[in-house]
Order: C-alpha cells, then structure tokens, then sequence
C-alpha cells in the first residue's frame, strides 16, 4: 500500500520546480498523510543506485524529462492509453529514458536533503508536448537556449546540471553515430576511431544500443572532466 501512494514522490525529490504549484509545497507536506514517504524513497532509491551506480544518472534525466513538459507532475510516469499518446514513447524518451522500475518499487529509506513537497500527480500526458519540450542531440545551441529561456532558466542553467549529471550517465550510440563517422571538427580523431572501432558504433547503423559513458576520462568520478573534455573534443554527443 505504502509503495501505491508513495511511488509518485520518488520523481518529487529532486528540485527543479513547478512554477503553478509553488505556493502550497512544503518540506513537510506528507508529514501528517503519509509519514513513510521520505524514508521509503531514500530506501529504493539507495537500493537501486548500490545494484547499479549508473541509475543515479538515469532518475535525474527521468526527473528532468518529466518537468519539462507543464512542470513536475509525475506525468512521464503515465502509460499511453486508447485516448491518450502519453510521453514515454516521445523522441527523446522511447527506449531511452530509464528508471520506472525503481518508482515502481519503492519500498524502505529517507531524504538525503529537503525538497518542497505536494505537486499534485498529473492524470494526462502529452506526447506531442514531450516532442516539442524535451532537448534533443540534433538541437543547435540557439534552439536549446531558447527552449530553456522558455521555461525561465538561463544558459548556466542548461550547461551546470549536464556536468553534474552526466559525470556517471552513458548514452546510446544512436545518439553519437553521426558525429563520430562524419569526421567533425569538433571530435577528438582518436576518440571518433575508438568509438566507431572499438564500441563499435559504425556508419552502417549497427549497435544503436551500445552504451559509452558521457565522461570517458573518469567514469563515476564526480569532478568536472565533463567540461574538460568538451574543451578538448572529448564530448559524446554533439
Ligand atoms: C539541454 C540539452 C540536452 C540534451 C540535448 C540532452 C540529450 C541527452 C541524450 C541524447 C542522452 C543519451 C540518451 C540515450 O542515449 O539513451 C542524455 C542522457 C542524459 N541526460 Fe541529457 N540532454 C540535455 C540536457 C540534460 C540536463 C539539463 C540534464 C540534467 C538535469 C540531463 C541529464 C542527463 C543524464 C543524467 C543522462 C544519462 C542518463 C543515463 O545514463 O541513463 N540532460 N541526454
């Protein structure tokens, strides 16, 4: 039962807000209704992040997808429905966003630092909303810093958290194959060889799936090497 009315609050934990909603949250608000809630998503998620690290990476991109499309409503979590082309299966989301299993699963823990509760859970999804509003790897600067304007956040806004986030988080090779088989300027050679080669992630379209890491110098390692390696034409995607 605890998991039943719990499992929306995990997407809750982290930060980014919903503008609408803003005035009734509260780092307490489920104190009263449903006091097992932080402890029981602190739980499943340090269960789920010791069976693999890499899902650290996996729920803040499942939290960012799902406040990016009318705020942070839980509405990423909504399977499509006959009347309804919910946002799983968007661009940027279908075989590619992870993490629904843990949401799904939660079952004992607590809070590691205090987030402001009580988004109500959404009842709809919007795929097309997902399409327009969810970043892609084909997005120019300009068209990423618009989108982000959008919604109030600036270009530090855009560039901090994809350093901080991605340090442990991987990426397909669907996402990179142009870029290391079209000999770019941007992209290190050695790099685009070894991704091309050894991954392999070749011109044919073989091996979307294989995954590379964001941050190939020091995978897992929170530093920031991410943005070193963008400097030295060491990033993933373009
Ligand atoms: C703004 C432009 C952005 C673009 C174009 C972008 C694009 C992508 C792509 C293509 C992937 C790989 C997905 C796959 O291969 O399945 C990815 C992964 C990831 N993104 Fe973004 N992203 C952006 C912003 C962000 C932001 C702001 C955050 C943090 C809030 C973020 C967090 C992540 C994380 C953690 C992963 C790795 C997920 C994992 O390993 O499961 N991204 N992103």
């Amino acid at each position: 039962m605890a998991s039943r009315l719990c499992f929306t609050f995990t997407i809750l934990l982290m930060s980014l807000s919903c503008l609408p909603c803003q005035a009734q949250l509260s780092s307490t608000f489920y104190d009263r209704t449903c006091p097992s809630a932080l402890s029981t998503i602190r739980g499943a998620i340090s269960a789920a992040v010791s069976r693999e690290q890499r899902m650290a990476a996996s729920l803040i991109r499942l939290h960012f997808h799902d406040c990016f499309v009318r705020g942070c409503d839980g509405s990423v979590l909504l399977d499509d429905t006959s009347s309804m082309n919910g946002e799983k299966n968007s661009l940027s989301n279908a075989n590619s966003l992870r993490g629904f299993d843990v949401i799904e699963n939660v079952k004992v823990g607590g809070p590691s630092w205090a987030v402001k509760l009580g988004r109500r859970d959404c009842l709809t999804a919007s795929r097309d909303l997902a399409d327009q509003n969810l970043p892609r790897f084909t997005n120019s600067l300009s068209e990423l810093t618009s989108s982000f304007s959008s919604k109030n956040l600036n270009q530090r806004d855009l560039v901090a958290p994809l350093g901080w986030s991605t340090y442990i988080g991987q990426a397909k090779c669907f996402s990179f194959r142009d870029r290391v088989n079209s000999n770019a300027s941007d992209i290190d050679p050695e790099l685009a060889r070894s991704l091309r080669e050894d991954l392999p992630c070749p011109a044919d379209g073989s091996g979307n799936a294989n995954l590379a890491p964001f941050d190939a110098l020091t995978p897992n390692t929170f530093d920031n090497s991410y943005f070193r390696n963008l400097v030295d034409r060491k990033g993933l995607i373009p």
